[in-house]
């Protein structure tokens, strides 16, 4: 089996290699210098803590982005019918939400008083001003227009929401897919403006309650839509270890967004991007019994 292995990993290793300035090393590649010079404090003097305050945001906004690059690619597979694809992706996304999760954690090692040295220089900016965040909201079928407001002097901005607002979303994509796979889905569910009646969703919850009943049947489809509860669960618990964690840090203060604070982000934790999802759990049986079927 020696022969097997590649050439060069039976080389011996030599030590550092020298590289030339005109080839494409790590620090090129990311643009590492750049990145690094991108944590401009406004605090004067410098205060310890901003650099952390800084550097926590900018990694919220490059996982933001793949957030975002996965759902499209989700959403085209979806398109296209190719549902374990689709499931792949966003096993992905599922992964970065539960990581950024977490991550905001860090910021309760910074002392609520270190915070107040600084926070005054940062108004009236705000996590709520997050271009992004909405995008991944609205992509995921929480438009609302009312955000567009936020950003009246940068139509730019306006633009990418409303791109959002009224293409499709991972909702509306997922809606078409379960039709395409014989579901009985009304047509224009989860389509931006279509307000679905009674009628539609209990027949939406009947689709849903025949998949759930019967994952097998359409395994890839029933472990894709798992995959969009998780992104759903994921962001509701974003939303609340935020809510804490503010709380912890500002108490009952004001945002420097202009909001009331912890009330404000209490309100947004009942969103749900897939509410149907959520409520057809309520109306699963025990039987049909799984026998036979290897979940
Ligand atoms: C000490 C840390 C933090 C404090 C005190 C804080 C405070 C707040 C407050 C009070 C709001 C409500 C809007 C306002 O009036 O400003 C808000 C919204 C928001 N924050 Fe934070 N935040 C912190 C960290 C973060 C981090 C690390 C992120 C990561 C991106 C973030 C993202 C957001 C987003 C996206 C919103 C809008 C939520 C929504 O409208 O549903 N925040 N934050």
């Amino acid at each position: 089996m020696a022969n097997a292995q590649p050439k060069d990993s039976a080389m011996p290793y030599e030590g550092p290699k020298v590289y030339r300035r005109d080839e494409l090393t790590y620090n090129r590649y990311l643009h590492v210098e750049e990145l690094l010079s991108l944590q401009t404090l406004q605090s004067d003097p410098p205060h310890h803590d901003e650099t952390l305050f800084i550097i926590i945001h900018q990694a919220y906004e490059l996982w933001f982005k793949q957030i975002l690059h996965e759902i499209e690619s989700a959403m085209a597979a979806m398109n296209e019918r190719k549902v374990l694809r689709a499931y792949r992706r966003l096993s992905r996304v599922g992964q970065i939400m539960k990581l950024l999760v977490s991550q905001i954690h860090i910021l309760e090692t910074m002392a609520p008083v270190d915070f107040l040295q600084f926070r005054d220089r940062l108004n009236p900016a705000s996590g709520f001003q997050s271009i992004q965040f909405r995008e991944v909201e609205f992509v995921a079928g929480l438009a609302d227009a009312n955000f567009l407001k936020v950003f009246q002097n940068w139509p730019e901005y306006q633009t990418a929401l409303r791109r959002r607002l009224d293409g499709p979303n991972l909702r509306s994509c997922y809606y078409d897919l379960l039709r395409s796979q014989g579901y009985r889905i009304p047509p224009g569910m989860g389509t931006p403006g279509h307000q679905p009646s009674e009628a539609e969703n209990l027949e939406v919850l009947d689709a849903l309650r025949e998949l759930y009943q019967h994952p097998n049947h359409k395994l890839p489809l029933y472990f894709l839509s798992e995959t969009l509860i998780e992104f759903d669960e994921y962001l509701i618990l974003w939303r609340h270890h935020h809510r804490l964690t503010v709380e912890r840090v500002i108490g009952g203060r004001k945002g420097t967004g202009g909001s009331t604070g912890v009330r404000y982000l209490e309100s947004t934790t009942s969103k749900r991007c897939f509410p149907l999802l959520w409520e057809a759990r309520t109306y699963l049986t025990k039987e049909p019994q799984y026998e036979g079927e290897d979940l």
